[in-house]
């Protein structure tokens, strides 16, 4: 019996959190994080949004936790721009391994990047990933940077204090 909706996020997610695979992505960084945490809060604020909008948001919540599913390794060399325009198609071909996408998911996975990507948004569940990436993305890039400038005056004091020794 589903009791809250932290429990139904959980049912709705928990093969794919338990995919030793998409676990690798516990491994890759992003923004400062792993890629599996990145993908994670993306899934539960798409969860927590397109439920409220009484849109498709079982299909969503998968979808928002798969729009990441690329390995460091897949990544062209010295192609920022071109990897985060490629990157979405490279998470629907890995999703695509192991689960049977919808073409609504596959879109939704696809145009993430809007407008920096080849595929447009087509469905409002689409718009609704790529707002809460961006969202989540400045958040976490946010906090990455301030956790680091907050790293260098503490070791900027610490110098200081030692040197004063
Ligand atoms: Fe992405
Ligand atoms: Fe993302």
């Amino acid at each position: 019996m589903i009791k809250t909706e932290k429990e139904e996020f959980n049912v709705l997610i928990k093969d794919i959190i338990e995919n030793s695979s998409f676990r690798e992505l516990d491994s890759e960084m992003h923004h400062g994080i792993s890629r599996f945490q990145h993908s994670y809060r993306v899934a539960w604020g798409v969860y927590k949004l397109t439920k409220k909008l009484h849109f498709q948001y079982q299909e969503a919540t998968r979808a928002a936790l798969l729009h990441d599913f690329y390995f460091n390794y897949q990544l062209e060399e010295n192609g920022d721009v071109k990897n985060l325009v490629e990157h979405p198609s490279m998470a629907v071909l890995n999703a695509s391994k192991y689960y049977d996408l919808s073409e609504r998911q596959k879109n939704m996975i696809e145009s993430h990047m809007f407008p920096l990507c080849k595929v447009m948004p087509k469905y409002k569940e689409s718009f609704c990933i790529t707002l809460v990436d961006k969202l989540v993305a400045i958040y976490e890039q946010n906090r990455y940077k301030v956790g680091m400038k907050l790293g260098v005056y503490l070791l900027f004091l610490f110098n200081m204090l030692t040197l004063q020794k």
